[in-house]
Parts: C-alpha cells; structure tokens; sequence
C-alpha cells in the first residue's frame, strides 16, 4: 500500500502496520482512543499494557511530554532516530488508553524512512506496538505481520528490519535512568554519550508489560543446557546456534551469527524463532550467549520466550 492511503487510514482512525528499524508496528492515530483501543483488541493486549508514541520531531515530543530535563534533549540528539524510548511525565493531550493510565508515557522517534514519512503524512503521532498478537513473538518482516494478521488491509512492506529486536526502554530520573527493558543501545552506551548514570538500587518505577514471560512461539522453545542435552529427542528439534558445538546433534540449524557477533544475532534472532516456529522440528532450542552488552538484551527475549518451557523442565 502506498504511504499517502496509509497516512489516511491512519487519519480515519484506522489500523496500519508498518516497518520501523527495530521489528514491525501495529500503529493508529495516539490521539484517537477509539483507534488505539482497536490496536488492544486486534492484539489480544491486555490494557494494563502501554504503547510507544512514535514520533518525527522534538517538537513533536514537546507538544506531548515534559521534556525540561535537559538529558532528555542529550539522548534525542544522540539516539534519535533510533532505538530508543524515552519515558517521560506525559501531557494532558495523549489518552489514558495509550500509557494504560499512567501518567508518563513513551516516546520513540524510529530511524525508518517510511516510518517517519508515515508520522508526517498522517499528521499525528502513531501509537504503536509491536505488530504481533500479545505474547508472541515479535515480527520482522511484513509476512510475519501476515501471519498474525490475516485480516488486516493496510501493511506497509519495507522487507526485513534492520535492528531485529525491540527498542531500549528507559525511564529518566533528573541525572540517572533505569533501563526498562534492554535492547540494542545498551547501558554503557547510554552512560558514555550523556553524563547519566544507571540508578543501581532495585527497580523503583512500576514497568507494565514487562512480563516474565513472553516472545512464546508457538512452539515450546529451551535455553539449551547440560540437563536438557540429555533429555532432548534431537530429531525432533531445531537448534538457534551461536558456538556452533552442538549443530552436529540437530534435525535443524539457524546460525544466528557466523562470526559470534551479538549484534548480528539479534538482527537474526526474531527471524529465525519464527523460521522454526513454521518448520517441521517439534521443538525449539536455544544456545545462551554471554550476557554482556547486546547479549543482555538478547538473553532477555530468550528468557522470556522460554520463561515457561524451562519451568516446567526444573
Ligand atoms: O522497537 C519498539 O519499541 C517497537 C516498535 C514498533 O517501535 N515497539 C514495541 O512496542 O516494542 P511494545 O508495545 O511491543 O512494547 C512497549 C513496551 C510496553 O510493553 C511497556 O513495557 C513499555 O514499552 N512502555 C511503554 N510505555 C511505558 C510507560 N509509560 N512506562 C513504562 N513502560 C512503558
Ligand atoms: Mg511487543
């Protein structure tokens, strides 16, 4: 679908999905609740669970949130376009539906061509989720978004994404920031770019929507270790591989990174969990990866994803 009938849709309070650097939106007009709360009910979300505003301009951002603290004009300038969220106290003018009633709401300005073209064509901001149903793995590619969304009429197809995993969540205090959930800008860098520092102590704001479990394909998926290689019937699973050791063992293989690189891994890593999904292995098996930098975020979905599966195994 071409971008000026999608920004109409958008206008008409109808839903669009499109493609953004990090995995798909389901996105409608934020400042329509009607609209938005057809984004919950095709989704299966809870409303509990808030969106991202997704944004094209600072000036944008200041006509929905407090944007005083000067860090936040530092990460923008730093991170934006780009795959960061920024939780800010939120304006009157963005509907409770959106941020489930709290009273900050988050903010992305994504560094995608057609996404950013969409926001300016529609002339509003774009609530949007990840363009999957609630609890499932996110999408990366228009067919992924197909799969889950047979009835929708307006999908934008930009091919692959490029990020391949959600975008970093973080919630501004006046000179620290907490990470609500991990991604591709990692703490470090964070810290580094802007003179602002992780608050240690235990989370202190309240982060809906982030679930123990989540991710789920829809079929059973393990983080591979010394217990489960005994127990596992390898014809019947399909490995996401990282070191490469254990590929020998499986029906099926998914190499999410040829030179163990942890970016290129979650590019790969939403792709691949669904290539398995569709396949004909039974079940899915995770190798970890170092915890460090990118490897938090991806762990993260890992641990998510297999939240319930490896309960069930322990
Ligand atoms: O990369 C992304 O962020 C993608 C693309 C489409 O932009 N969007 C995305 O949205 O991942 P979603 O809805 O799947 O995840 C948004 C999460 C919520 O589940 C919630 O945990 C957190 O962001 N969030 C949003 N607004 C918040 C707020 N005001 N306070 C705390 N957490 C918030
Ligand atoms: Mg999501």
């Amino acid at each position: 679908m071409n971008l000026e009938k999608a920004a109409e849709y958008i206008r008409n309070g109808k839903l669009v999905a499109f493609p953004t650097e990090t995995v798909y939106g389901l996105g409608a007009n934020a400042l329509d609740p009607f609209a938005v709360s057809k984004i919950f009910e095709l989704k299966e979300r809870p409303a509990f669970d808030p969106l991202i505003v997704h944004i094209e301009s600072i000036e944008s951002a200041e006509q929905l949130a407090d944007t005083k603290n000067n860090k936040f004009h530092r990460l923008a300038e730093k991170f934006w376009p780009g795959p960061l969220t920024i939780v800010l106290p939120k304006k009157k003018i963005i509907p409770d539906i959106v941020t489930s009633g709290l009273d900050t709401v988050g903010l992305r300005m994504p560094n995608h061509k057609i996404a950013l073209e969409l926001i300016k064509l529609s002339g509003c901001p774009i609530a949007a989720p990840s363009a999957n149903k609630f609890g499932r793995v996110s999408p990366t590619s228009a067919q992924h978004v197909k799969k889950y969304f047979p009835q929708i009429d307006c999908i934008i197809d930009g091919g692959k994404t490029q990020v391949g995993i959600e975008s970093t969540v973080i919630y501004l205090y006046e000179d620290s920031f907490e990470i609500l959930r991990p991604g591709i800008i990692t703490s470090e860098e964070i810290e580094t770019e802007v003179s602002l520092k992780p608050i240690n102590k235990k989370r202190k704001i309240s982060a809906p929507g982030m679930m123990k479990s989540h991710y789920s394909p829809a079929k059973p998926i393990y983080i591979l270790n010394e217990t489960l290689l005994r127990k596992i019937d390898f014809n019947k699973a399909g490995l996401l591989s990282f070191t490469k050791k254990y590929d020998k063992f499986f029906k099926k293989v998914i190499t999410l990174s040829e030179s163990m690189d942890l970016k290129e891994c979650a590019v790969n890593l939403f792709s691949a969990i669904h290539l398995l999904e569709d396949s004909d292995v039974e079940i899915i098996i995770a190798e970890p990866v170092p915890e460090t930098g990118i490897g938090i975020a991806i762990m993260d979905r890992l641990k998510k994803a297999a939240y319930k599966t490896m309960k069930s195994i322990n």
